[in-house]
């Protein structure tokens, strides 16, 4: 049994993590209270005084939890009483077991992922506290300006996705397997988008994402597609002898925006190719690490897509959207999404969650979050297999789609990070690399 390496943190100076939580979480903080303040209007308009009155004390509880990240304070428990604050405080009063005082569970002290996941938390406690703006998304702004401003990369690839329906009985097993090869990298690159690794900056897809493809291919460290490939083609049900198709595939989406688009037209492509018969989406509960799907945000997206004034973005939104209808596709969230732990927990604290999974043929786990998540957000070795770095965790076989913006990094050859460094010491960190990473259960 491999020893489990310590998780990343801020206490390590100079680390990513160190700087995240010394200047890019204040950043983020700063530009909620600064969304907060711009509707104030809207929320005098809606609400009257009472609107007014909430927006200043949601500012002040932001301003607060900004000075309490900045100076290093201890992790506060949560005050809101939702289904999940419980476990919440839970969790913390084990982290201060673990360390024996209180001073210790800190901003700088703990572990990044922790201290990273509590602050989207607390950042939604301070809205959730002041009806009547309870349910504002304070990052809606931002995600519906990246899905506009990725405009004509959706409208290419919604193009070349009627290209590849529109006669796909007649296309070879090679060229299907191409087309997926493509559509999968396309998903792969969206999770670029993200408006966290930005601190909410303005990231959205310039460009042909599909054009793109070629020259992006040299920095995919691990492409493991030709094993998913074959999961999804080879018949692993006797009882439906004669069908290539899997069952069900679930996604666990990271992004809206132009990410989240990319995954769509995937799983349009995997469900009339015939590769998936059912796709299962999972999304956030509430807003989460800026740029997150919920449950809106993917309900928003499909009707963009379908009002546009584009024949094959329109024609795209109304496939998906019968789809939802006819329960081809089907969308969950789950508190445990947007909870610290490492999925190797996700079968002690979420059973029921784990047993969805359990489901299906094949998981994907789009992004950065989710393979921090996959890999406990720790310092492994890189040539530590991703089983090893999973833990026992395996419902189902399973793929991340990441580009690396943390410093974790597991499964790649011996040499390859030493060389990675060499050429350009930030890759673990700077999004141009990404990963295609496998692993099935079945097969241990
Ligand atoms: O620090 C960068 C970061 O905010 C990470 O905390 C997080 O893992 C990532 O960006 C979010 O990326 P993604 O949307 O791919 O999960
Ligand atoms: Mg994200």
């Amino acid at each position: 049994v491999a020893v489990v390496p310590p998780s990343l943190s801020a206490r390590v100076v100079g680390s990513f993590a160190y700087l995240t939580i010394k200047d890019r979480l204040p950043t983020i903080l700063t530009k909620v209270v600064d969304t907060i303040h711009r509707n104030k209007n809207k929320f005098f308009e809606e609400y009257g005084e009472e609107g007014i009155q909430a927006e200043k004390k949601a500012i002040s509880l932001l301003s607060k939890l900004r000075n309490e990240v900045q100076t290093d304070k201890p992790v506060i428990e949560l005050t809101d009483g939702l289904q999940d604050t419980k476990s919440w405080n839970q969790y913390l009063q084990r982290q201060q077991s673990l360390h024996g005082d209180q001073e210790s569970v800190s901003w700088f002290k703990s572990p990044w992922l922790y201290v990273e996941c509590y602050m989207y938390r607390r950042i939604h406690e301070a809205i959730l506290l002041n009806p009547p703006i309870s349910d504002y998304d304070v990052f809606n702004e931002g995600k519906t300006q990246s899905f506009f401003e990725s405009q004509q990369a959706v409208m290419i690839l919604c193009t070349y996705l009627e290209g590849v329906t529109k006669n796909i009985e007649e296309l070879s097993q090679p060229q299907l397997f191409e087309h997926f090869n493509k559509l999968l990298q396309v998903s792969l690159w969206g999770n670029k988008c993200d408006l966290s690794i930005s601190a909410g900056q303005e990231n959205s897809q310039k460009g042909s994402p599909i054009e793109a493809l070629n020259s992006l291919q040299p920095f995919i460290l691990v492409n493991d597609s030709d094993i998913m490939w074959s999961t999804l083609t080879s018949d692993q049900r006797p009882e439906q002898s004669g069908k290539t198709y899997a069952e069900r595939v679930d996604i666990v989406l990271d992004n809206a925006g132009f990410e989240l688009v990319t995954d769509l037209v995937f799983a349009d492509f995997l469900v009339s190719s015939g590769l998936a018969r059912q796709i299962h989406f999972h999304g956030k509960c509430i807003p989460w690490f800026i740029s997150d799907v919920t449950a809106n945000d993917f309900q928003w997206t499909i009707r963009q897509a379908m009002a546009a004034n584009h024949k094959w973005m329109s024609k795209c939104g109304a496939q998906w959207q019968s789809y939802v209808k006819k329960g081809v596709w089907i969308y969950h969230d789950h508190p445990f999404w947007t909870q610290p732990h490492e999925f190797c927990d996700m079968a002690a604290d979420a059973p029921d969650l784990y047993a969805t999974l359990q489901k299906a043929d094949l998981v994907l786990f789009k992004g950065d979050l989710n393979y921090r998540k996959l890999t406990g957000d720790r310092e492994w070795d890189h040539t530590v297999s991703f089983s090893t770095a999973l833990r026992g965790f395996g419902p189902a076989p399973l793929c991340s789609l990441r580009t690396l913006k943390a410093n974790v990094q597991v499964g790649l050859q011996p040499g390859q990070a030493e060389k990675l460094t060499s050429q350009d010491p930030s890759w673990m960190t700077n999004g141009k690399y990404a990963v295609i990473q496998y692993y099935n259960p079945k097969s241990e």
